[in-house]
């Protein structure tokens, strides 16, 4: 099978279980991605059975209203049941390193209120330590140099992504040769640099379950 084709097996996995516990009154939260564009291209198909979402960036928000999916703001969701989104990596322990599309700071939100987070994701970001991946850091602008030479301080190298705005108006700084070999404590001291808006570990609040997909059928964890 191809990567795409593992991506629409777990977004086909996702749907297929949220679905039946779904109610006219739930609203979802959606990730970003290419994973979670294949599951929002499939929540449309059962558009009717649930009232709404909740969109971790602006891409996201596009995609669903194109679908005639109503689209909430957080702060109007007394409830979110479930949060369903990919990732760039992923331990068995199902902490993860997301923000490869530089939507982590929304994403870490959503996920942070909805009771169940789905992770959804090809074999290839099953890794056995963090940190492969260049591990994102959104960051307000003016601190640019200041939380760099902080993150230097902490044994990584960051890179400035280029030409990239978050939909929040910061930068994003991609860490490189990081020892993630401890990610709750690594996105811990990130998060305390001034500047650090938030890091794209999700090792505090990581995911609920994880539907992998691999060549051999959809595995789900644990
Ligand atoms: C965006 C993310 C994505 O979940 C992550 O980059 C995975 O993307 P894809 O599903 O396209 O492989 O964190 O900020």
């Amino acid at each position: 099978m191809t990567q795409d084709e593992l991506k629409k097996a777990v977004a086909r996995a996702a749907l297929d279980y949220i679905a039946p516990r779904l109610d006219s009154d739930s609203v979802i939260g959606v990730g970003t991605g290419s994973t979670a564009n294949f599951f929002i291209d499939l929540l449309a198909d059962i558009r009717n059975e649930f009232d709404g979402a909740v969109a971790s960036s602006d891409a996201t928000a596009e995609r669903l209203k194109g679908h005639g999916i109503p689209v909430y703001d957080l702060n109007s969701v007394s409830e979110l049941e479930f949060y369903v989104d990919g990732a760039d990596e992923t331990n068995e322990h199902l902490e993860l390193i997301k923000g490869g599309g530089g939507a982590l700071t929304r994403e870490k939100i959503v996920a942070a209120v909805a009771k169940t987070f789905i992770c959804i994701a090809d074999e290839s970001k099953l890794v056995g330590t963090l940190g492969t991946f260049p591990l994102p850091v959104e960051v307000i602008p003016m601190a640019r140099s200041h939380v760099g030479r902080e993150i230097v301080r902490l044994g990584g190298d960051p890179v400035y992504r280029e030409g990239f705005t978050t939909d929040n108006g910061n930068i994003i700084l991609d860490i490189h040769n990081m020892d993630i070999s401890r990610p709750i404590q690594v996105e811990e001291k990130l998060n305390q640099i001034v500047g650090v808006v938030t890091n794209g570990l999700f090792a505090r609040r990581p995911a609920d379950l994880l539907l992998l997909g691999t060549s051999s059928g959809v595995k789900s964890i644990p």
